[in-house]
């Protein structure tokens, strides 16, 4: 029996590769006396994503919530998870992400220029952090002047979303919750009236579209998407610094030809899993390599691990920016697949084309392990101080 490490632990949190060396040759693991299950290896982690008929999405919600919601789409099953998704969906086109990018890459440059001046910042603070912020206030269609206090929200979001083990983490604080109602009650009664192009206006149209998105669903989607969508993105890029700075023959293939950048972001999100893991429960008693996981059992899939399984994956622990092909499952598989993909790709992609552009000679400024997201569920660095030269 593999002696389960704390999985919270600042130690695993900075190299938990081992641990999923170890489970994979173990998988499942039963961990009867901690109420969970975890499941390692490429194959039946997709089997699993595959099938949400067995491995449900939904958590009960905890006791002491009295009356509580109906689940966002990331915790719901089939058909009120298609409804969301289809009416989400309609409202976020992969047209309507292409279509962003001369917007994203000025962003990027402005946050860029005052820190090439300096010749050495905080890479998340500067870039990785503020990008996808910015980009998702300006896809719903918030006004520059409440970016600070959308800001406020999409940390609290974040910091709600917890281990993810209880359903979903602690509920966002009711007066946060309060403000970003009042604020988006009034925004969508602006947009009802006179619709524009961003997301809120579409997500409007499918609420009045019969009765199918109702202001609750209307909110929680938005709650959703900036948990979804901030820290993960922030987190591939920082990754993918700190990747190239810990494999300076890659970083060197990507500066002599930077079309390698879209393939180098895919195997940074094989490597350096921004989200290392989700967790859903079967409906009933599951039979797995000769173990029974019991229905209702918590089920931690590693896709990181999975993302490392030689099965699938040649030298899976060598970080090599060619890698094809690369069907790595850092974004989900099935219908819960993320519905941000092809935003995140594209914000990763040009960040590091304009820092890669502007700058070169990359160094970290700081020895030593830097202070890391502090949940398993997550991979990233809370800081990246570097040093560079302007091109
Ligand atoms: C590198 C960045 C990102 C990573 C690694 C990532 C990863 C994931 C993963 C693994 C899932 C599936 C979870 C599960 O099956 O339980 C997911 C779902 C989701 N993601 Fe992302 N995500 C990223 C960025 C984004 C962005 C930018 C957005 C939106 C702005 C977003 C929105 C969503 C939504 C709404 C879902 C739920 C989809 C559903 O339940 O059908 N994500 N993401």
């Amino acid at each position: 029996m593999v002696g389960a490490p704390n999985i919270d632990d600042p130690s695993f949190l900075e190299n938990p590769f081992p641990f999923y060396e170890l489970g994979r040759a173990m998988s499942p693991l039963v961990l009867s006396e901690r109420g969970l299950a975890m499941v390692f290896g490429y194959d039946d982690c997709v089997a699993i994503l595959k099938d949400w008929e067995t491995w449900s999405s939904r958590f009960p919600p905890p006791p002491e919530v009295v009356d509580p919601p109906e689940p966002m789409m990331l915790n719901s099953d089939p058909p009120r998870h298609t409804r969301l998704r289809s009416l989400v969906s309609q409202a976020f086109t992969p047209r309507m992400v292409a279509e962003l990018e001369p917007r994203i890459r000025a962003i990027a440059r402005e946050l860029l220029a005052p820190a090439l001046e300096a010749g050495s910042c905080d890479l998340v603070a500067t870039l990785a952090y503020p990008l996808p912020v910015i980009v998702i206030a300006e896809i719903l269609g918030i006004p520059p002047e409440d970016r600070a206090k959308f800001k406020e929200w999409s940390d609290e979001a974040v910091a709600s979303l917890g281990t993810g083990l209880q359903g979903g983490g602690r509920q966002v604080r009711a007066e946060i919750f309060e403000e970003m109602r009042e604020y988006f009650t009034a925004m969508t009664e602006a947009r009802r009236r006179e619709p524009r192009g961003d997301l809120i206006s579409g997500l409007v149209a499918a609420e009045a579209d019969g009765e199918r998105l109702t202001f609750a669903d209307l909110l929680q989607m938005l709650v959703l998407l900036l948990i979804a969508g901030n820290e993960t993105t922030t987190n591939l890029i920082g990754n993918a610094m700190l990747a190239f700075l810990a494999h300076p023959g890659e970083l060197a293939k990507v500066e002599a030809d930077r079309a390698l950048i879209p393939s180098a972001v895919e195997e940074v999100l094989r490597f350096e899993s921004p989200v290392q893991a989700t967790v859903r429960r079967p409906t009933r008693d599951v039979e797995l390599h000769g173990r029974t996981i019991p229905a209702g059992m918590p089920t931690v899939v590693w896709l990181a691990a999975a993302n490392r399984d030689p099965g699938q994956f040649a030298e899976p622990l060598r970080f090599d920016v060619t890698r094809s092909p690369n069907r790595h499952l850092a974004f989900g598989l099935g219908i819960h697949f993320c519905l941000g993909a092809p935003l995140a790709r594209l914000e990763a992609r040009v960040a590091l084309e304009e820092l890669l552009a502007a700058a070169t000679g990359f160094e970290r400024t700081t020895d030593g392990p830097l202070p890391r997201v502090p949940t398993f569920i997550m991979r990233g660095v809370l800081e990246l101080p570097v040093a560079f030269r302007q091109r």
